[in-house]
């Protein structure tokens, strides 16, 4: 989807022309998982995918949405009547972002917007928070609200949590605004305090890759909300602010105190997960990054027994991707399906991906979608 093209179906939906076109990236997140709502530690990249959108301001208050995706209806809703849950199906990512800067104080109004994706929807690659994030940044800049890339994220982050109704933290949002070419992300979600590391794969002879499980289990939204909560209570009863606050050192006397053995397993995933968050820093900073390759597979690991959000699938394709020789693999992103990373080297990508195709078949299920990924740059401005 070329930038004429994007303009040219604004122009068949809505007439003329639109004032720009802007773009949002989708994320993998290489280590950090379930910290972002507890205050700690995360490291994603952006994807070459992104959500794309032809956007003008209009003089009334009138949005009019379309998307390339959807059945080709334009959405037709009113700034001022805007309310959580008043706005069904995709619209509502759209709607959310402009109801979230209104109701920050901003004076953006209506728009005419033509959107069109190629982030893999119910992937766990934040196709969502692409949408949300791609409107944001064309807010942003038709009415000249100056907010930087971590105000937006976290504007479009407000209108998932608020206006959408998911509880999720921060990194999703952040990574689509904040990340950049070649680099890795690494966000302090209590401080938003931001590293951008160089991740140069290629110059290792190293690629990441991207298995798309193709499912999606029912359960994922709930159990997010649970596993959040779970947090949230564990870290009160042990007096803390967030589980962010127990490091490696403090966890055995922590894990003593807990009543129970669900809470004292959501507590040792985010302990040992914001420590392997800090290892991968160090790796990617010493230039070493097959070190990553461990640490993905013990992140991995950590997911499936103490936080309870792998499934049948992700496990799979981790342990065959692993078994052809993958240096580590995990799933990334909520969990409950959607994908899993694997660190390669060049020469083994394609015995990697055919070992996990081939257990696949085997088990019955539906081919996985494999792809390199490659750090993109976040949400721009493309004409
Ligand atoms: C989803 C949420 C994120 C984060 C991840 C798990 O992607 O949107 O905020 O919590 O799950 O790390």
């Amino acid at each position: 989807m070329t930038d004429n093209q994007l303009t040219d179906a604004f122009t068949a939906v809505h007439g003329g022309a639109p004032d720009g076109v802007w773009a949002a990236p989708g994320r993998v997140n290489l280590i950090g998982e379930h910290t972002d709502y507890n205050d700690g530690f995360v490291l994603p990249i952006a994807l070459p995918h992104a959500a794309r959108a032809a956007v003008r301001r209009r003089a009334d208050d009138v949005l009019r949405l379309h998307s390339a995706q959807a059945d080709g209806a334009v959405v037709e809703v009113t700034a001022d009547q805007l309310r959580p849950g008043a706005v069904p199906g995709w619209a509502r990512y759209v709607a959310g972002v402009v109801w979230a800067l209104r109701d920050a104080g901003h004076p953006v109004g209506g728009v005419d917007v033509h959107l069109d994706s190629d982030v893999p929807t119910g992937a766990g690659l934040s196709s969502s928070a692409a949408l949300e994030c791609v409107v944001a940044v064309a807010c942003n800049d038709l009415w000249d609200l100056g907010l930087g890339p971590v105000e937006v994220g976290l504007l479009a982050q407000r209108a998932e949590n608020d206006f959408v109704g998911v509880p999720c933290g921060a990194m999703d949002q952040l990574a689509s605004t904040c990340c950049e070419a070649g680099r890795a992300l690494f966000l302090d979600t209590r401080t938003l305090t931001i590293r951008q590391l160089p991740v140069d794969l290629a110059a290792a002879g190293l690629r990441l890759l991207v298995i798309d499980t193709q499912v999606k289990h029912d359960l994922a939204d709930g159990a997010y909300a649970e596993r959040r909560s779970g947090c949230e209570k564990a870290a009160e009863l042990l007096g803390l602010p967030a589980l962010r606050d127990l490091d490696l050192a403090g966890l055995p006397a922590a894990l003593d105190t807990l009543p129970d053995e669900g809470l004292r397993s959501l507590t040792r995933h985010v302990v040992t997960e914001n420590a392997r968050v800090e290892a991968a820093v160090e790796a990617l900073l010493a230039g070493e990054p097959a070190a990553l390759g461990p640490i993905l597979t013990a992140g991995h690991a950590s997911l499936r027994d103490d936080f309870l959000v792998s499934c049948a699938e992700t496990d799979l394709v981790v342990a065959a991707a692993n078994a052809a020789g993958a240096l580590g693999a995990r799933m990334t992103g909520g969990g409950f399906g959607g994908s899993v990373i694997a660190l390669v080297a060049d020469e083994d990508a394609e015995r990697v991906a055919g070992a996990v195709s081939a257990a696949f078949a085997e088990a019955g299920y539906t081919a996985p979608r494999v792809f390199t990924a490659l750090a993109a740059q976040g949400a721009r401005r493309l004409a």
